[in-house]
């Protein structure tokens, strides 16, 4: 945890703006409860949710915040342990220190929690609660607030959740911080999957040299990674292929920080250590329009004109090797490029690998002035809107050769004036590359967080070589 200033620093900004916007009532943080997998003492990993983290910090089940908006004051709510949890789980700090460590001025169980709602009810005080994610959260919530099951949505208040994406989209250094310890896991990530990538290995094999990176910096993956042959497919989660010579794998992983942040990011390379003729054209494409995208990062700058960099860098590079014709701007606003980028150029980054996206997508990436298009590629931007000075994000462009999508987009004759689909179909074998960085946007411009993971042509193959060099010499 942060030290219980931050909490304290982080609930009554939240609190004074709200109130400023005349809002009243109670905000009600229902924490995680353990999730069981085929019974209930078997459980997946806990994972705390992300604005109960951001605000009260604390990672275990069972808890509960509360934001008292008209005493302008904090509640803990803790259901407490019992000896049989002491027998089997250990003994965890008293409710009362734990209130102390995230700052809370008061503190209760859970019938003084039901008690104060049922009040806050009886007095038609207004009750904030932020969309709920998990089946057991919106049962708890129908308990607590005494109403049917959908009704429990009637409590989503807009205000409460626009004041938490604009804190929770500005990050503190502290926060930057943890998004750079979660990028160190990464770089040791890659750099062993690199060593260990060669014809011959399984995807399988990689993906264990992820996880056994993750488990030695004893901490987890950010969201189940992605390590496959078959990078067209974009949240491929399968590993069941061999990798050959002359195949590119595709990486796209992250790790969490001891405070939960997220790194996220993504490598392409050559299985063989060396890219193919066709696969340099195609990665020195998407390398440029990362790099041209992340140049345009800055304050004031919309996240959507750095997709449309990055698109149009794409289709002139498809141009010029001939799958696309025609005028560069024209196949951009047709979106005939993203038969070959189909996905949002990157995402807000934080507690959440696709930060807030809990809270509701628009509410993260679009405002009044940006909003989401509906245009196939486009639509999925996640990010739209104006940059700001302690924004993290993500830039991943890739480019991909999706057989079936080809294929329908021929056979419909989906913008035909700017795609030659007999030489498209001549990569129907090559699947896909993306490359991805996480971004902090500073006062001036923007840093690339984290130490360089090879992604250039040179950096990548030369580490390969130097991998595959050291284990010809131990034999
Ligand atoms: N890294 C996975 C994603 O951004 O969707
Ligand atoms: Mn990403």
């Amino acid at each position: 945890m942060f030290s219980a200033a931050t909490y304290v620093e982080r609930r009554k900004t939240l609190c004074a703006r709200l109130t400023e916007r005349g809002e009243k009532g109670l905000l009600l943080f229902p924490g995680n409860s353990a999730s069981p997998m085929n019974y209930t003492n078997n459980a997946y990993p806990f994972r705390q949710d992300s604005s109960f983290l951001y605000f009260f910090g604390h990672n275990h089940e069972g808890l509960t915040g509360v934001i008292d908006l008209d005493a302008g004051e904090s509640w803990y709510f803790d259901q407490g342990f019992s000896m049989d949890d002491i027998i089997w789980s250990g003994a965890l700090a008293t409710p009362e220190e734990l209130a102390a460590r995230c700052g809370a001025e008061r503190y209760g169980n859970e019938d003084t929690l039901s008690q104060m709602i049922s009040d806050a009810r009886k007095k038609e005080r207004p009750v904030h609660v932020l969309p709920v994610y998990r089946a057991d959260t919106r049962m708890r919530l129908v308990q607590l607030l005494d109403c049917g099951i959908m009704e429990a949505d009637t409590f989503i208040s807009t205000p409460f959740i626009e004041e938490v994406v604009n804190l929770r989209s500005i990050k503190s250094i502290e926060e930057v911080m943890e998004i750079e310890l979660a990028l160190e896991t990464s770089y040791a990530m890659y750099a062993n999957a690199l060593s260990a990538a060669r014809p011959g290995a399984s995807e399988r094999q990689i993906v264990s040299v992820l996880h056994s990176t993750l488990a030695l910096a004893g901490t987890s993956p950010s969201f189940t990674p992605i390590c496959t042959g078959r990078g067209q497919i974009l949240h491929n989660h399968e590993y069941s292929h061999m990798l050959h010579s002359g195949d590119l794998l595709l990486i796209d992983s992250g790790a969490e920080s001891a405070n939960h942040y997220a790194s996220d990011i993504t490598r392409t390379f050559p299985v063989s250590g060396t890219f193919t003729e066709q696969q340099r054209d195609i990665y020195s494409i998407v390398l440029a329009a990362q790099e041209a995208a992340i140049s345009q990062c800055a304050p004031d700058i919309a996240f959507l004109d750095c997709h449309l960099t990055a698109a149009t860098t794409i289709a002139s590079g498809l141009k010029d090797l001939g799958i696309l014709k025609g005028n560069v701007e024209d196949i951009v606003a047709a979106g005939a490029h993203a038969l070959f980028f189909p996905h949002g150029l990157g995402h807000m980054l934080g507690l959440d690998v696709h930060d807030m996206e809990g809270l509701g997508e628009d509410f993260v990436g679009y405002d009044d002035t940006i909003t989401r298009s509906d245009q196939f590629g486009l639509r999925g931007l996640r990010l739209g809107r104006k940059l700001q000075h302690g924004f993290v994000i993500t830039v991943e462009p890739g480019c991909y050769f999706i057989p079936a999508l080809m294929e329908q987009w021929k056979a419909e004759g989906t913008c035909k004036e700017f795609i030659n689909f007999d030489v498209a179909s001549q990569f129907s074998e090559f699947g896909g590359i993306r490359i991805e960085d996480d971004i902090y946007i500073t006062r001036e411009g923007h840093r690339v967080l984290g130490q360089q993971i090879p992604k250039t042509i040179a950096g990548i193959e030369g580490r390969m070589h130097a991998s595959s060099q050291r284990l010809y010499q131990r034999g």
